[in-house]
Parts: structure tokens; sequence; C-alpha cells
């Protein structure tokens, strides 16, 4: 696993020319190992919630991310999920989330991610999504493109719903917010889509949007850490993001977020639009 992760890092620097880029991918990598150590191992978990964990790889993630973005970057933002609440829309920030995916982590599954955004003044700059057990790469910078593993990556073409691999998240609730995903669900399978994934990493979600894997995705509340990287791989990827309104995202407070290519997306926000719940906003 670590030796693919390394090659692909290579390959990931390559593309990318912002000059904060070499840092965001030290930091992506650092984490990724660090979580690479405490995979399927015998690990401390702290329960933050119903269904919502920390673990020591969760924390020990986050400090090498921090630590390696600080030595570089003192004076930076930064917004983490474990320990870090700095703004958003600061000049310099990093939003980043050190393990999505905590669940399927602690269960053994190879499915999780680090997600680490770099904004200027709320502008998405840098999107940086790794997949520590597949060694994969998702990377974009503004203006410059988004690659997968050093190759160029764009939203799939699907024009209908009737096309469409759709993904979703459930936030940790399991009231209203649960029953409006799941009747949600229930609109899409009868408007035909090919089938629905919940994989449990809304960064590597919307990476896979981006890659063209998925044609859609939406969850009723997701952390701004949960979509800063994301964003900027789906804008570059000639995407669309925003809320289940269809508002623009802002990263200073939860938000629910439906993305997708630009056809798709008036459709895919139709059904999700429907069912928001209340306090998903
Ligand atoms: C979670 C995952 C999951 C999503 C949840 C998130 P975490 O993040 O992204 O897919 O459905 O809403 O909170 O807690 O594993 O970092
Ligand atoms: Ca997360
Ligand atoms: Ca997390």
């Amino acid at each position: 696993m670590k030796e693919y992760l390394q090659s692909n890092k290579h390959k990931s620097r390559a593309r990318l020319r912002v000059p904060t880029a070499h840092v965001a991918i030290e930091a992506a990598h650092a984490g990724s190992m660090a979580l690479l150590d405490y995979f399927r191992k015998p690990l401390e978990v702290r329960a933050k919630g119903v269904a919502n964990y920390v673990s020591e790889a969760d924390l020990a993630a986050e400090s090498a991310v921090v630590q390696t973005i600080q030595d570089a970057f003192p004076t930076h933002a930064i917004l983490s999920e474990e320990s870090h609440s700095d703004r958003a829309d600061a000049e310099h920030s990093w939003i980043i989330d050190p393990l999505d995916g905590t669940n399927n982590f602690i269960h053994g599954i190879p499915h999780f991610a680090v997600s680490i955004g770099y904004y200027q003044s709320g502008q998405g700059v840098l999107g940086i999504v790794t997949s520590p057990a597949t060694g994969d790469w998702f990377v974009a910078a503004r203006g410059e493109g988004a690659w997968f593993n050093g190759q160029p990556i764009r939203v799939g073409s699907a024009q209908g719903l009737e096309q469409a691999m759709i993904a979703c998240g459930f936030y940790y609730d399991r009231d209203q917010m649960m029953q409006s995903t799941l009747d949600t669900i229930g609109d899409l399978f009868r408007c035909e889509i090919h089938g629905i994934r919940r994989f449990g990493a809304a960064a590597l979600d919307l990476a896979y949007v981006a890659a063209g894997w998925f044609d859609g995705f939406f969850e009723y509340r997701l952390s701004p850490w949960d979509v800063a990287a994301g964003a900027v791989l789906i804008q570059e990827a000639g995407g669309t993001l925003s809320d289940c309104q269809g508002n623009p995202v802002t990263l200073n407070r939860p938000t629910s977020v439906c993305a997708s290519n630009p056809k798709l997306h008036p459709k895919l926000l139709e059904m999700v639009g429907k069912r928001i719940p209340k306090i998903s906003e």
C-alpha cells in the first residue's frame, strides 16, 4: 500500500504548479502514512455521538497533517475536524478532514480518506483527497485541472437520472434527516437510476463524481472538512456543486450538498430538493 501511495504522490505532485501544492501533498502523504500505521490493528476509539466515533488514528493523522502545514505556514488559518476551528474564509485557510470514513476504518473496511482543501479568502485553490488503503490520489488546483494518480479527470456525461449511478451519505441523525434521505432514495429509484451507493466517505464520494465514476452525490448535512477538497475537485473536473436548494456552498457552517455534471444537476436537485429536512441547513 505504502509504495503505491508514494509513487502516485510523485505523479500527483508533478501536475500541480500553485506554490502551496508541495506542502499540501506532503501533508496529505504524512496523514495517509499515519492512518496506514493504525489500519486493521487494535485501536482506541471514543464515541462522539450515535455512530460517530473518533479514534487514535484520526488524531495521529490530524497532528501529522497540521504539523506539516504549520511548519511551512505558521500564520495560516486551520479548520480541522478534531482540533482547530479557525475561519474557512480567512485569507489563507486549510480545511482538513484527517480521516474521512472513520466508521469504515474502525471496521477494517479499506474505504477512507485524508481530505485537504486550501482556500484563499473563501475561494478554493487546492483540493487533495487520498485513499491510503488503495494508494490513490485525487488532486485539483484552481484553473489548472483535476487528476487521478496524475491522469486528468472529468465528470460523467449522464444526461438523465435513468443513466445515472448516484451516491449518497447519511448524517448521524436517526430521525428526520435519515427518513428524508431514505425517501429521496426511493424517489430516485422510481426515476430508474442505475443504482444507489453509500460507501461512507464523503470526500471520496465527491472525488468519484469528479472522476465520472458516480454521476451524482447528495447528502443532507455535511461539515466543511467533508466538502472543502471535493468542491475544488468537482469544479476543476467540470462539475456543479451546490447545496440541496441550489445555493452555492459556504464552508463556515454545516451544509447540504448536491454534486453532479452540469446537465444532470438540475434533475438531481429537483429530486433532492423535495425532501430537505428542516434541520439540515
Ligand atoms: C463522515 C463520512 C460519511 C458521511 C458523514 C461524515 P467522518 O465523515 O464522510 O460518509 O455520511 O456525514 O460525517 O465522520 O468519517 O469523518
Ligand atoms: Ca468526514
Ligand atoms: Ca473525520
